[in-house]
């Protein structure tokens, strides 16, 4: 029987296969490495903050940074891409504005922090005549019209439109009223049907110079024939104390209306509950009582309960805080 021949191993195998076992472990090595890399940023990226639109550094929802409420938080938000939190209000809660009768209030920014501001709510909705209460520029709406700041005989606002609540009969040359007051008029009178008084009409808006003259006049002829034995000073004394002369009545700048509930217009509104609401709300739809009682001494003029005039919402609101007429507010502001 044939020996099996033992095999023997050639060193030459041995060599070969430890050099293809460690050139083997040096390529797997090497591909693990070109992995890693290509898995790490490059080193300019690695430093820039990565931001999510659902990351606002405090983990919650960030609507306040990306939709500013208020100029401050608009400026801290515009600087270079840099949000800052809004700091933590020490405040207490804001009281919620008293309700009014009727209606939802309205949800828009200025309106809403107005009503805080105040603490009243509207009742009508304010949308379409915001801008109208509350014109961004005021300044023309201030305008003092007196003995002591006539108007021009031929100054006419050139913006006069016809007035919505117009008492019915009443002659075209007393229906006008410039843009902006008429429109916030609207508001006020919508508001005011809200709480009952839906039968407060206008009778007088802008006046010609002309208008004015023939009302004064009449006035004069009138005041003669009840004082036979007065003076024409005196005469004319006493009715400046309840009409101006004409190119001085404010009826001519087309930003004042008088308004009633009565047969005429004459003193019988006074202390009516129309009369009040009128005087107590009427601020915030940018008018003034123009001549209270108890400015007589300011005013020159005797107390109208009708006598509405426009300024806009701010300054209305702060007269009525101030307990100031147009002469005194105007003198506090440094305007005239
Ligand atoms: N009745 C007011 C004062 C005017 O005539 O202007
Ligand atoms: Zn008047």
């Amino acid at each position: 029987m044939a020996k099996k021949k033992k095999k023997s191993t050639s060193p030459y195998l041995i060599i070969a296969v430890v050099l293809s076992t460690a050139a083997l472990g040096l390529a797997v090595a090497i591909a693990v490495l070109a992995m890693a890399e290509t898995a790490l940023p490059p080193a300019a990226e690695s430093s820039a903050p990565v931001v999510s639109e659902e990351s606002d550094f405090s983990g919650e929802s960030s609507e306040e940074a990306s939709i500013p409420s208020t100029e401050s938080s608009r400026e801290e938000n515009s600087s270079q891409g840099e949000i800052s939190l809004p700091e933590e209000s020490s405040e207490e809660p804001r009281p919620e504005p008293q309700p009014g009768l009727g209606g939802e209030i309205p949800q828009f920014g200025s309106t809403r922090d107005y009503e805080y501001e105040i603490g009243l709510r509207y009742s009508v909705d304010l949308t379409p005549y915001e801008k109208y209460i509350d014109p961004e520029d005021a300044s023309e709406y201030l305008l003092l019209v007196s003995p002591k700041a006539p108007l021009g005989r031929d100054f006419e606002p050139d913006d006069l439109i016809y007035i919505v609540d117009m008492r019915a009969g009443r002659p075209s040359y007393y229906s006008y009223l410039r843009e902006y007051a008429e429109k916030a008029l609207e508001a006020f009178l919508d508001e005011a049907a809200m709480y009952g008084h839906g039968d407060i009409k206008v009778s007088n808006g802008y006046r010609s110079y002309s208008v004015q003259s023939t009302l004064f006049n009449n006035y004069l002829a009138d005041e003669r024939a009840r004082h036979p034995d007065w003076t024409e000073e005196q005469i004319y004394n006493l009715v400046a104390t309840y009409s101006n002369p004409p190119g001085t009545s404010e009826h001519q700048s087309g930003l004042c209306v008088d308004m009633h509930n009565q047969i005429d217009t004459n003193n019988t509104f006074d202390n009516t509950p129309a009369a009040k609401w009128l005087e107590a709300n009427c601020y915030r739809f940018g008018f003034v009582l123009r001549y209270p009682p108890d400015k007589q001494d300011v005013t020159g003029i005797k107390y109208e309960s009708w006598h509405f005039r426009y300024v806009g919402r701010t300054a209305a609101t702060e007269m009525h805080e101030l307990g100031m007429c147009l002469e005194e507010y105007l003198a506090y502001k440094g305007l005239n």
